[in-house]
């Protein structure tokens, strides 16, 4: 029996200061405040300025995390970064953020599902921790969506933003510590039929453009209902726990209607979720981290918690993490 848990020691966010409203955006496009909030839920989302880059944003997110347990750069041992919009082709946006950190003795990569990269990379340093390969990690969701929206597209540019958000996690020998805190299960899943629903228009290899995000909202609606729900329970039953187990829900950030309809059809009280779609809009691997922040930093977390985290993206992509706070 492995008795390694990756603990979550501290969060950390950075929104960019720049704030579009949607009375902002009633401006520039055919559409009004009242649609989007009885939508969405959006009231606004955060644009990163010309010279702010992924990597900046995720800086800002992983010192506001290091300095809040004062955890130094240099003993970080891995940095992985969920993003769809890395500052370049290549090198990975990890290894940039790595060098803006001062993180000198840690490995870096990214990784890339979307608005269910923060859940993939939280496993992924998971197993790295449970594995004994690296006693710590920094995981970081970060993205600068604003720069593959088409701002003309009332379907699409009233739901996103840009943002950051960023876990420290470290192994928790459970038998020596008598602490049970960590990540208990994880559930990925991901089904490449339906690539179509959510994409860009762009890519490296195919017209060597970034391209803007399409979707068809309507089909991604009822997919993200569906597998986020059953998702939760697969990750409740690899647990053995139930869904009135659940003390706190923290979902992706897309849509309050998403994430009501996710909650009921848990049968959970609103109450048990933390909801910040209505200051940031939908950040895609950023949505998780910062939300997770915002409920550590206000207190919504008390000790021995039961936590899920669970998302859904491009891909399709999708999963759920349980934790023990
Ligand atoms: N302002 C005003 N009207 C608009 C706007 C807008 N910004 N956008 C669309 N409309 C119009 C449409 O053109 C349509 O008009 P029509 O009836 O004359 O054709 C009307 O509003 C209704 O559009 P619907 O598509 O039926 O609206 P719906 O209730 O489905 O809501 C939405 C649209 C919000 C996009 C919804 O489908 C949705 O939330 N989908 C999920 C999308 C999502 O969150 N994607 C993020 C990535 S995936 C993820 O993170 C989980």
């Amino acid at each position: 029996m492995n008795l390694i848990r990756s603990k979550i020691i501290s969060s950390g966010s950075f929104l960019p200061e720049k704030i579009i409203t949607n009375y902002d955006l009633e401006k520039s496009i055919d559409t009004t405040n009242q649609w989007i909030v009885e939508r969405t839920g959006i009231e606004k989302r955060h644009i990163a300025l010309n010279n702010q880059l992924t990597s900046d944003l995720a800086s800002k997110a992983s010192i506001n995390a290091l300095e809040y347990v004062a955890f130094n750069p240099a003993d970080i041992e891995m940095i992985i970064v969920a993003t769809t919009t890395p500052d370049l082709t290549f090198p990975a946006t990890a290894t940039i953020v790595q060098q803006k950190i001062g993180a000198v003795n840690a490995f870096a990569f990214d990784v890339q599902a979307v608005c269910s990269g923060f859940v993939y990379a939280l496993s992924i340093a998971d197993n790295f921790i449970k594995s004994g390969q690296v006693k710590n990690a920094l995981v970081i969701g970060a993205e600068t969506l604003s720069r593959i929206i088409d701002w003309q597209d009332r379907n699409s540019c009233v739901l996103f933003g840009d943002g950051a958000g960023a876990l420290l996690l470290q192994a928790n020998n459970k038998d020596n510590s008598g602490d049970d805190s960590g990540i208990i299960a994880s559930s990925l899943n991901s089904d490449g039929r339906l690539n179509d629903i959510l994409k860009t228009t762009g890519g490296v290899s195919k017209n060597q453009q970034t391209g803007f995000i399409e979707m068809a909202g309507k089909e991604v609606f009822k997919h993200a209902v569906e597998k986020m729900s059953k998702s939760v329970l697969s990750v409740l039953e690899k647990a053995n726990l139930k869904t009135s187990d659940i003390d706190l829900l923290i979902p992706h950030q897309a849509n309050i209607r998403i994430l009501n309809a996710v909650m009921q059809k848990l049968n959970l009280p609103q109450e048990k979720a933390i909801i910040t779609v209505a200051d940031h809009a939908n950040t895609s691997a950023a949505s998780i981290p910062l939300a997770f922040d915002f409920a550590n930093r206000h207190n919504k977390i008390k000790k021995n918690d039961i936590i899920v985290l669970e998302a859904l993206g491009g891909g399709l992509t999708w999963g759920s993490i349980l934790l023990r706070w």
